[in-house]
């Protein structure tokens, strides 16, 4: 008798024409609607299946893979996998992959136009031009930032970093300063035009400000009060990464007193809850995680997703070799171990 195909349940409606690939191989329970999972659900549902493809909304953690028996991989569609526990993954033997690379200048692009956004007060003038308020206009009006020239700092320089400081440095002929755990190769830092600084130092020399590293417990709330206190007052501070970098609450308080000049927000802690403090205020862009959102980036995340579980699960051109896996050696030693214990 022929072997049952493998079975995957796909979380949310991505591109059908895409996520239609995975039939080829596998018997496909793809979501029809925008759907808000309970942790329950999400472990309902993995426990019939074999491999999912799942969205940022999806926390996958121990819990969600204790009674999967089957589950050999989830397909992030996201370069940030903050809502995967890798550690429960690897220990169950399953392989996560995620979506670098396509994503990269989507992203960095939106960086770049948050950071303008926010320094040129464009939410501001525009709410401010709707409300029929142009007939106030003095020489004064809506002062902000000049970009070209100024300081650009970069908190985190991956991919994403790099594609900000190329805008900066070529674009807009900024200094670019950055701060990352390891400093970057000395000809990339000459082609970037960069200087890596330690933390305080990016902190008090940049004009702005852009987060893009990873979210981590080592990185929560890493811009707090205090960082905030070290940046110049006119400065700007840009978040794309994750929400939990910045204490919220105390940027809420630095834009409010004056602190700090403006900021530029994709990301929120309690996303897509947003804090009325944030809410409230004048000088902050805000923006709901459209970092990698032009029609032609979010299709490819969903190509290269289902590429990686196609082959995560064995099957397709690249079987058992996916495009981008995170924890592949870790699995590799569990899948190890269980089959010595067989
Ligand atoms: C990512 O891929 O991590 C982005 O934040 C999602 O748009």
């Amino acid at each position: 008798m022929a072997e049952p195909r493998p079975r995957v349940w796909v979380s949310q409606p991505l591109f059908d024409d895409i996520v239609a690939r995975l039939e080829a191989h596998f018997d496909v329970d793809a979501a029809s609607a925008i759907t808000e999972y309970a942790p329950a659900e999400i472990a309902r549902r993995l426990a019939e299946v074999d491999g999912a493809l799942v969205t940022l909304n999806e926390r996958i953690d121990a819990g969600a893979v204790a009674g999967a028996p089957r589950l050999r991989a989830v397909a992030n569609v996201a370069v940030g996998h903050n809502n995967l526990d890798l550690d429960a993954l690897s220990a169950a033997g399953v392989l996560a992959t995620n979506t670098p690379d396509v994503l990269t200048d989507t992203t960095a692009d939106l960086g770049f136009a948050l950071l303008m956004a926010a320094a040129r007060r464009l939410g501001e003038s525009e709410r401010w031009l709707r409300d029929g308020r142009w007939g106030q206009w003095s020489f004064s009006t809506m002062l902000g930032a000049d970009i070209h020239g100024s300081t650009l700092g970069i908190l985190g320089m991956g991919r994403i970093g790099r594609g900000i400081a190329r805008r900066g440095a070529h674009g807009f002929g900024m200094r670019v300063v950055y701060h990352n755990r390891s400093r970057l190769p000395d000809d990339v830092e000459a082609d970037l035009g960069a200087t890596w600084l330690d933390f305080d130092g990016l902190l008090t020399e940049a004009d702005h400000l852009v987060l893009v590293l990873p979210y981590s417990e080592q990185t929560h709330h890493i811009v707090d009060a205090a960082a905030l206190a070290r940046m110049k007052p006119t400065a700007t501070l840009v978040n794309v990464a994750r929400g939990g970098i910045v204490d919220e609450q105390a940027l809420a308080e630095a834009l409010s007193s004056g602190r700090l000049a403006a900021a530029g927000l994709d990301v929120f802690e309690g996303e897509p809850a947003v804090r009325p403090e944030l809410l409230a205020l004048d000088n902050v862009v805000l923006t709901p995680h459209i970092g990698s959102a032009s029609l032609a980036t979010r299709r490819a995340m969903v190509s290269l997703a289902v590429d990686n579980l196609i082959a995560a699960l064995g099957a397709g051109p690249h079987a058992d070799d996916p495009p981008s896996p995170i924890n592949a050696d870790a699995v590799v030693k569990t899948r190890k171990a269980t089959d010595r214990k067989r």
